[in-house]
């Protein structure tokens, strides 16, 4: 894992934004796997402002998302968050976008998603990470599913993550990308902003070892892995 400790998170997500915009300058129809949360919206600024400056241009790039909530409201999806932050700023075609349905009966877009992931690589996923060690909303448990699924969210994450509902009220289940298809992208950027992250980012600098406990451990078995966090987390 190459681990890059930064002075800031202005900083982390300038460092993370050049790399993906590298990998754009390498392969321009590339397939980007996109996160969302509040990890990585310093990335998707600086992505949208190299985009206004002539900097980028994602006209044939692809991209597809992590995850999604099951049943949500349109407000509340992450198809809205992924608009309203990143693809309504940059020259993303619409069609090149993929995410999964929150209105979807979730079966129907699980096989929709693996059918997908059988035809695509993803060349650099971007992933955050859940103060409990979960990527996508590949939550801590007895084993992990490699392939896309619908998954309850574990305790911790409905905590975490209520502050985006309105009411407070987080869906109860999601679609995420499975460990298998996160690990089969040709390169991983995990950002790590935040308090609540502090121990899990510990954790992962301490140890090599992997555990379905902390799904993000299972990084570890990836060739190609760049971390991002500030240092003022790893003391
Ligand atoms: C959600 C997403 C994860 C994300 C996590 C962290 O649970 N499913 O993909 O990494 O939130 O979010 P934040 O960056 O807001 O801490």
């Amino acid at each position: 894992m190459n681990i890059i400790l930064t002075q800031s998170y202005e900083e982390s997500a300038q460092k993370g934004a050049e790399i993906i915009l590298s990998a754009l300058a390498r392969k321009p129809d590339m397939l980007l796997g996109l996160a969302t949360g509040e990890t990585p919206l310093g990335i998707y600024r600086c992505l949208a402002e190299a985009c206004r400056a002539g900097k980028a241009d994602f006209s044939r790039a692809r991209t597809v998302n992590l995850d999604e909530y099951v049943g949500c409201r349109e407000q509340d999806s992450y198809r809205k968050f992924m608009f309203d932050n990143l693809f309504d700023h940059i020259n993303l075609p619409r069609e090149n976008v993929t995410i999964a349905d929150h209105t979807a009966n979730p079966d129907a877009e699980t096989e929709r998603l693996r059918g997908f992931f059988k035809r695509n690589t993803v060349d650099l996923q971007l992933l955050g990470i859940g103060p409990n060690g979960h990527i996508g909303f590949n939550e801590p448990d007895e084993t992990l599913e490699s392939l896309v699924h619908v998954t309850p969210l574990a305790k911790a994450t409905v905590e975490a993550n209520a502050r985006w509902f309105a009411d407070g009220t987080v869906p109860e289940q999601a679609i995420t990308m499975g460990m298998g298809d996160i690990l089969r992208a040709r390169s991983i950027l995990i950002i790590i902003k935040g308090e609540s992250k502090r121990d899990v980012l510990r954790g992962l600098l301490e140890s090599t070892a992997v555990t379905t406990r902390n799904p993000a451990t299972f990084l570890h078995l990836h060739p190609d892995v760049t971390l991002i966090a500030e240092k003022s987390l790893t003391v």
